[in-house]
């Protein structure tokens, strides 16, 4: 164990890296974090296609075996050290920092696509208005195509070309990311989804209630739910099951890690844990019942089974829920809904995500956030960036 740990086992941060005001916000920001596009558009189909009503057991199984002890375990490592990702690691034992570094590439990855797909949400909240994807000879699927240029051909190669309304959207995610991650932890982090995550679940409550009165739920709902007992004899059935708990979950890519580093020493981190978890699947559980209940009215409008326009991920939110709210009786509210709970509940886990990514380079280069700038203490515009040694250079940091 490195010098700095072997004392108290938890080194003090270099510079000031902003904390959480309370367990509250914590909470808030954990389950912003927790509930993203892995709850509304990848657990329902992952249900659905590993036993339905059945895959409830190994789903808690995981949670119980893996989701909420590795919770608990990135809660630890993130508390107790008190750094980034890298850093945590590095002062449990030096040679574990490129665990940290690994879970930053993660989280690196994952962001980039993450951006995307809010910036596609955006624009279609604002298409589920005028349902626009109508006029296309191809509908949905061919909108979807146009829309995205690049993948909707078969020979996609690597070029500079880009999609003008992507482009926008794309930029304004991540000025408002950029914009939260400069506020800190507490007035940035924790305030946006302090925000955002009631506001969320109140959209996608009414999005449900909606759903379940369109003619056909009940079918979907069955679909869902009918359990298929054999199932649970398959591996892939379990894997899927623990997949989408570490996935759902946040866990082990640093981000809990992370955000347990801003709490204060004495805070009750176990019933914290237990309530992200609970949370977390609760809200799952409703997506999936949400998410069935539309694609049982889709079924039963397109006179096919409701397995024949089941989908998950792009599919299921840009073809399956276009074609659902343009033949559906208030489709435009139920688009403003959907597409508005992804961006929702995708930005407070974008947040988290680039947070991973933020807080290693700020623990490693000893930078503050861009909380309380100062400018005039700015010699020359490039001595932002640098660090904080010598302490004048970065000054209008802090
Ligand atoms: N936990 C986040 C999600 O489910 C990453 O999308």
């Amino acid at each position: 164990m490195s010098a700095s740990t072997s004392s108290a086992g938890a080194a003090a941060p270099s510079a000031d890296r902003g904390a959480f005001s309370g367990r509250t916000a914590f909470i808030f920001a954990a389950i912003g974090s927790a509930v993203g596009l892995g709850n509304i558009w990848r657990f329902p189909a992952v249900a659905y296609e590993n036993g339905g009503g059945a895959f409830i057991l190994p789903y808690l199984v995981a949670l119980l075996t893996a989701g909420i002890p590795l919770l608990f375990l990135d809660y630890a490592i993130g508390h107790r050290w008190r750094g980034s990702a890298p850093a945590a690691w590095r002062r449990f034992r030096r040679w574990t920092e490129f665990i940290g570094w690994w879970q930053v590439l993660i989280a690196l990855i994952i962001a980039l696509y993450y951006a995307l797909i809010l910036a596609w949400a955006t624009n279609y909240t604002i298409f589920s208005l005028d349902q626009r994807w109508d006029s296309h000879p191809e509908g949905a699927d061919g909108f979807f195509g146009e829309y995205t240029q690049a993948l909707g051909g078969a020979d996609v190669t690597v070029s500079f070309d880009y999609v003008p309304a992507v482009l926008i959207s794309m930029l304004v995610v991540w000025i408002a990311v950029i914009v939260v991650m400069a506020l800190g932890v507490q007035k940035g982090i924790a305030a946006s989804s302090i925000i955002f995550i009631p506001l969320l679940i109140v959209m996608f409550i009414i999005l449900v209630v909606r759903s379940l009165f369109l003619p056909g739920a009940i079918d979907g709902l069955d679909a869902f739910f009918r359990p298929n007992w054999a199932a649970l004899a398959k591996p892939g059935v379990w894997i899927a099951a623990y997949g989408q708990i570490f996935f759902s979950l946040s866990v082990a890519f640093g981000i809990m890690l992370t955000y347990s580093s801003y709490l204060k020493k004495k805070t009750d981190l176990t019933g914290s844990g237990l309530v992200v978890g609970f949370a977390n699947s609760s809200f799952e559980i409703l997506c999936g019942i949400g998410v069935f209940s539309a694609l049982g009215f889709m079924a039963q409008a397109q006179g096919v089974a409701v397995d024949e326009v089941v989908d998950d991920g792009v599919g299921l939110a840009f073809i399956a829920f276009p074609t659902i709210i343009s033949e559906a009786p208030a489709g435009a509210l139920i688009g403003v809904l959907f597409f508005g709970s992804l961006v929702l509940a995708g930005f407070t886990s974008l947040i988290s995500i680039v947070e991973v990514v933020i807080a290693a380079v700020q623990d490693k280069f000893g930078l503050a956030r861009l909380s309380r700038p100062s400018w005039s203490a700015c010699r020359w515009p490039w001595s932002r960036w640098r660090c904080s040694r010598p302490r004048w250079v970065c000054r209008c940091w802090t």
